[in-house]
């Protein structure tokens, strides 16, 4: 039986690990996870990431689960009254909003990459790519996300396969847990099969893709430059704030997912044992899988400078389908269809959890049944992700990843850590991690969740705030400290993007960028009205709770 006063609880452990796997595993293992390492320097990247996971994501990953049961036992499924039951001073409830906003700004956006896997599998299955260079791959897609025009000749196709993505996931959203973990029962297996074969292909290409344009490719290349440790990445807090970042970004930490999964654990079941595992199984796709496919692929045909230049977020989409190219017709369309596949299940499975704090808050508190509450969140993410849609390129999009995709999560899971470790209580934290539990958690990691990861924490995100000139540490502290448009700080107050302005001397040029500095307000307003929004509904919460006598 479920410790939940809802019906709601999940079917199987099985199920529960898959799913919360799921919710870990995502484009950021496959799309995010190789760009950051590629442009962090490769083996300079691997040792702070596996540190920040083993001395911050595997302590968070602790805290979520353990807060999310507890939690659960007195009915609460998002993180406003799980932070609430963790102590009872009122600003909490209000942290906790960053639980349930963060994963419906994320969700508004990232289904719009989900919907490009989605047309990219079908693009593969009609043969699109088939005969393209290069160049009119990476074109294809530029005129793919100018939503006014079409490349199926169905008019705002874009639009349409983003409609269609969300509607799919408010469909399994409405059949509750149950649709979430059937969804990863299905969706994590295919996803696993699909990339050990790119991977095996990875693995296996060699210089066998070189050509007399690319007479240096290889893709072993590739995977030396990834996996050749470079120690001295140690002392480079830039390497370490990328590292951090994308610990958050792939374990899902911070985000408020963890603690919703986690409230529908029955009250004595183990947290510890499962909390590793999912875990585990998302650093062994991103690390393993995620590092064996675009990396060595792009690296064997187009060689490592061209890697090192080019790497970004578009190389899946831009660079891909035109290398699969070269494996024969048949060929190239089951790689089309397992990659752009793997990345849709990927994606999938990450944002039905982003559905879920809207919906255990929304049942819990205005008693909203599954349907209505699927309903709901996919309405509000349509709202919030058409801006992305029309406006990707004028930067609603990237503005939308920075604040709610980055800071959020860095914001919330300092005042999480600083709340379970320091007000809930070490002592108390601990036995909530233990209870039940299939391992014993080293005693090590008491201490580490104590000091270590409030430290780490706190030095992601003062260095987030104010991140120096160029991201030279040593200069700033030996010359002054003056602040890099890419700190926080200088984000709020958009000074890369006003310089930009002024430098400019092309009028169309000084129009595209004031059309950008609109959007990007734009994309400011609705994130804000977004929280507040939700503030106000916890706020109306808490009445109906004190009205009812449901606060003591
Ligand atoms: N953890 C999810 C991902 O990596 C959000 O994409």
């Amino acid at each position: 039986m479920s410790n939940s006063t809802s019906s709601d609880s999940w079917g199987s452990r099985v199920g529960l690990i898959l799913a919360m796997a799921g919710n870990a595993v995502g484009l950021g293992n496959f799309l995010r996870f190789p760009v950051q390492a590629v442009n962090n320097g490769g083996g300079a990247f691997i040792i702070p990431y596996l540190v920040c996971f083993l001395l911050m994501g595997i302590p968070l990953l602790w805290i979520e689960w353990s807060s999310g049961r507890f939690g659960g036992k007195s009915g609460h499924h998002s993180t406003p009254f799980v932070l609430d039951s963790m102590d009872k001073r009122q600003f909490w409830k209000y942290i906790g909003v960053f639980g349930i906003f963060t994963n419906v700004a994320v969700a508004a956006y990232y289904c719009y990459i989900e919907s490009w896997t989605m047309a990219y599998v079908y693009h593969s299955i009609s043969g699109t790519f088939s005969g393209l260079n290069q160049g009119q791959v990476a074109d294809f897609f530029t005129r793919y996300i100018d939503v006014s025009h079409s490349t199926t000749g169905i008019p705002y196709e874009a639009v349409i396969f983003y409609v269609f993505c969300l509607a799919l996931n408010t469909f399994i959203l409405s059949r509750g847990l149950h649709g979430v973990e059937r969804a990863a029962k299905i969706g994590m297996p295919l996803l696993i099969l699909f990339g050990i074969v790119l991977a095996i292909r990875g693995l296996t290409l060699g210089d066998s893709g070189a050509t007399p344009e690319h007479p240096d490719a290889n893709a072993f290349e590739g995977l030396n430059f990834l996996w050749t440790p470079q120690f001295d990445s140690l002392t480079n807090p830039k390497v370490w704030l990328a590292a951090a970042g994308q610990i958050f970004f792939t374990l899902s930490v911070g985000m408020g997912t963890v603690q919703c999964y986690a409230s529908y654990v029955r009250s004595r079941d183990d947290i510890a044992l499962n909390a590793v595992s999912a875990g585990f199984m998302n650093e062994f796709v991103e690390v393993v899988l995620g590092s064996l496919i675009v990396i060595p692929i792009a690296a064997g045909y187009l060689g490592v400078d061209w890697l090192k230049e080019n790497a970004g977020f578009g190389m899946a989409f831009q660079t891909m389908p035109y290398l699969f190219q070269q494996w024969g017709p048949a060929l190239s369309v089951f790689a089309g269809v397992m990659w752009f596949g793997l990345l849709f299940f990927a994606g999938i499975t990450s944002s039905l959890a982003m559905g879920t704090p809207w919906m255990g808050f929304m049942r819990d508190e205005f008693g909203f049944s599954r349907n209505k509450g699927a309903w709901t969140f996919g309405a509000v993410v349509l709202a919030l992700g058409l801006p992305t849609v029309f406006f990707y390129q004028q930067g609603v999009f990237d503005e939308y990843d920075y604040w709610a995709g980055t800071v959020s999560l860095v914001v919330f899971a300092l005042a999480e850590t600083i709340l379970f470790a320091w007000i809930f209580g070490m002592d108390k934290g601990w036995k909530e991690i233990n209870e039940g539990g299939d391992i014993k958690v080293p005693l090590i990691y008491k201490y580490i969740i104590k000091w270590v990861t409030p430290l780490l924490l706190l030095f992601v995100f003062v260095g987030s705030l104010v991140t120096p000139k160029n991201n030279d540490w040593v200069n700033a502290l030996n010359n002054g400290w003056e602040l890099d448009n890419s700190s926080i700080i200088k984000q709020i107050t958009n000074t890369g993007l006003k310089e930009q302005i002024t430098a400019a001397t092309d009028p169309a040029i000084i129009t595209a960028l004031e059309d950008k500095m609109f959007y990007v307000s734009l994309a400011r307003f609705i994130l804000l009205a977004l929280f507040i929004g939700l503030s106000f509904l916890v706020y109306l919460a808490y009445k109906r709770r004190k009205a009812e006598g449901r606060i003591t």
